[in-house]
């Protein structure tokens, strides 16, 4: 199997990511999943962690408690979205116990250090344990195998009308991931916001009977003032973790990609040159389409293994 870290800051979509990859424990191995500040404060992303594992029966995978706040600009959150807890309608438990002792930064470094052949770094957040790595410890860049990451936008952003969460609210971070010159693999909204759950889809998640299903059921369909903006739900961070699992179902373009880390309107945009008019080299193979029935067809049998 493939050696992943998971950087999260859970979030609905963060969790079903985390269960689509134990689920998957036949093609992916979690090394440790870190915590970062993003949709709502650390303290309560690795609570959230910590949940989400207990109620996949994997307490036992190492979980590092990261950053508190963005290299720069001062943290913004998305309880509006996800929840004053961060996973709303979840109906999880209290974690079962609190965080390993280390630092998500130094649990970075120090695993990509020990593992012989690399690691492949999944962001699901804002990208601040991922640049502070980066930057305190540079020889572990080529032990990072690949990045693949939820963030960024071909078009329209989300939080902003120019950007996408994770890159708004990390811009630095995520420029410093940008230029690390490591392979990256970017999911951002161009391809995310296809991969729409659908009601009927969501619906099935009720009939599993398992507390996963039960919970991934609560977040998709709890009330939303004011709604989402699309006909379904989307599966913006699991469709890191799907395209580990089957990157045939996805197609997508190498550009060379920037963001923009000024402030001000455009902060976290992120320009994609897709035809290539800058000549500038390619820095992330950007996925702009995915076939998405067929990616939730595998995605709930896979979920449907769990607990
Ligand atoms: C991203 O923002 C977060 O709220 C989601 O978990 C996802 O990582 C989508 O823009
Ligand atoms: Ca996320």
């Amino acid at each position: 199997p493939t050696p992943i870290i998971i950087d999260t800051d859970p979030g609905q979509d963060d969790a079903i990511a985390i269960w689509l990859a134990i689920a998957a424990r036949e093609v992916i191995a979690i090394d440790c999943i870190t915590a970062v500040a993003g949709n709502v404060p650390v303290a309560q992303t690795t609570a959230n962690v910590i949940r989400i594992l207990d109620c996949a029966g994997r307490s036992d995978l190492p979980v590092h408690r990261g950053a508190e706040a963005p290299l720069v600009v001062a943290l913004e959150t998305a309880e509006f979205v996800c929840g004053p807890d961060g996973l709303d309608g979840s109906g999880l438990p209290p974690p079962s116990r609190d965080a390993d002792p280390g630092h998500a930064v130094e649990a970075i470094i120090a695993r990509l250090r020990a593992a012989p052949a690399g690691l492949t770094l999944c962001p699901l957040g804002p990208l601040t344990n991922l640049a502070l790595a980066m930057r305190l410890a540079p020889d572990i860049l080529p032990k990072i195998e690949r990045i693949v990451l939820m963030g960024g936008a071909i078009g329209l952003g989300n939080i902003t009308p120019a950007a996408e969460f994770n890159m708004h609210v990390d811009p630095h971070a995520a420029a410093v991931v940008l230029g690390c010159g490591r392979p990256i693999v970017m999911m951002g909204l161009g391809v995310t916001l296809k991969a729409i759950a659908t009601h009927e889809q969501i619906a099935r998640f009720a009939t599993l009977g398992t507390a996963t299903g039960r919970s991934i059921h609560g977040m998709l369909t709890r009330p939303r003032p004011g709604g989402l903006g699309t006909a379904g739900h989307p599966m913006h961070d699991a469709c890191v973790i799907a395209y580990l699992l089957w990157p045939e179902l996805f197609a997508g373009r190498d550009c060379f990609v920037s963001v923009a880390t000024e402030d001000g309107p455009l902060r976290g945009r992120t320009t994609i040159d897709w035809n290539g008019r800058l000549k500038r080299p390619a820095n992330a193979h950007v996925i702009a389409e995915v076939e998405a029935h067929e990616l939730f067809e595998r995605m709930t049998g896979l979920l449907a293994t769990l607990p």
